[in-house]
């Protein structure tokens, strides 16, 4: 266990005034608070759906997101034009959920109540019954749409149409990781799990390292180095309502390292080094770092290891030098999350590259319990009455950057 005496590499609250406070209430996570975020935050914000573009390229195809958060759940469906549209999955005739189906590919939407039928662009096409209803217009009974728009082809929707295009909102941060070759990653494997926590319980977990030496010592017992033994960023940025967070790692490190000889092999074995390694060995010209955008391995430092981007409110984005990792944290009530996690590799292109594979994605599944594991510990203890506050160090700073913006928008909202 390293030395916790070590002095962070960034005075990250002095650069950000703005963040004014590292005590952070614990009223933040409770059910009032909760009530005013799912009232005033979720519906006035881009959310990440989930999805690409490329998961739906046919006419027809789509997927469904259940959103209990905002009483609804929602249809993505790329239309017989081409173009990605998103719907509240509800019929416009008596509010039946219009699919049942996670995903597919629909002709039409066709209800199982009355058989009202639309297309794949949200419009009325058969109404059963509608010839009696005086002066009927179709045009006004299609799919209830909602906003969509796409960056980098990952699929983002608001339910209130918004202030800003989704380009203005992702800002400075969106353009900094823009050109990052996502296009050549795609979904090796998905996980879904239901959370006894908070979502920003759930998210703080998540926007910190330096547990990583700690709480993963035994899945990682080789993340950090001798320099930096508490895994501290090698650079924190916040840009607008996003930030981000560039992690480093021992570059012997079986998980994390880009080579050499595994200081770990004597803890993990040769056969695990090895497999892992595999994947390091194919060339994936377009992960070389010189091709990278600003915003990703921003520091330029050798011993980079991935970066973690919070997009506000609830997803986060990992990208290492060849391949990335989604989180969505979606709230259900104040104390239960759905968290979405979906891992996206290059497509590998023979066995070894498929093992390697195999083994990064086992390797990621064995290590996220521990991270759950303290999350349901905490939210379990919230309202013990021991403490009112968290306090953040200085590598903990987007925690409190992602609850300031909460706050900001929260008032803002009340001023209305
Ligand atoms: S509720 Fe859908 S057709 Fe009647
Ligand atoms: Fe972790």
């Amino acid at each position: 266990v390293p030395n916790t005496e070590s002095i962070s590499k960034g005075k990250y609250f002095s650069i950000y005034p703005e963040i004014r406070s590292r005590k952070i209430p614990l009223d933040y996570y409770r059910e009032e608070y909760f009530e005013r975020e799912r009232k005033e935050i979720f519906p006035k914000v881009w959310l990440n759906s989930g999805g690409r573009g490329q998961d739906i390229q046919a006419a027809g195809e789509f997927f469904v997101l259940p959103l209990p958060l905002l009483n609804t759940s929602l249809i993505f469906c790329r239309g017989e034009d081409g173009t990605i549209r998103g719907f509240h999955n509800v019929c416009s005739h008596r509010g039946n959920k219009l699919t049942y189906a996670k995903c597919g590919t629909a002709k039409r939407f066709i209800c199982a109540f009355h058989n009202w039928t639309y297309d794949t662009q949200g419009k009325l096409r058969g109404a059963p019954g509608a010839g009696s209803i005086p002066d009927f217009n179709r045009n006004d009974y299609g799919l209830s749409a909602v906003t969509v728009e796409l960056w980098n082809d990952f699929i983002f929707f608001a339910i209130s149409p918004p202030a800003k295009s989704l380009k203005e909102y992702l800002g400075t941060w969106g353009e900094s990781v823009s050109g990052f070759p996502f296009d050549k990653l795609k979904l090796v494997s998905r996980y879904r799990a239901e959370v006894g926590a908070n979502w920003k319980i759930m998210l703080d977990a998540f926007q910190e390292g330096f547990h990583v030496p700690f709480l993963h010592h035994k899945s990682q017992p080789d993340a950090g180095e001798s320099e930096n033994p508490l895994a501290l960023a090698l650079d924190i940025t916040l840009q607008g309502p996003h930030g981000t967070l560039s992690f480093p790692a021992n570059q012997q490190s079986v998980v994390y390292g880009r080579g050499g000889e595994s200081q770990a092999s004597e803890i993990t074995s040769p056969a695990t080094h090895r497999l892992v390694n595999w994947n390091k060995e194919a060339s994936h010209e377009e992960f070389e770092q010189k091709y990278f955008p600003p915003g990703v391995n921003p520091t330029r430092e050798s011993n980079w290891s991935f970066d973690i981007n919070r997009v506000y409110p609830n997803w986060w984005l990992a990208i290492r030098g060849d391949h990335m990792h989604t989180y969505s944290f979606w709230p259900v009530s104040h104390d239960k999350t759905i968290w979405d996690v979906q891992l996206y590799y290059p497509v590998a292109s023979n066995v070894k590259e498929h093992l390697s594979q195999e083994m990064r994605r086992v390797r990621v599944r064995n290590t996220l319990p521990e991270d759950l594991s303290t999350v349901e510990g905490t939210q379990a203890v919230l309202n013990s009455g021991a403490r009112d506050h968290f306090v953040l160090t200085d590598d903990e700073i987007l925690i409190a950057h992602l609850h300031h913006v909460g706050d900001q928008m929260l008032a803002d909202s009340n001023h209305n």
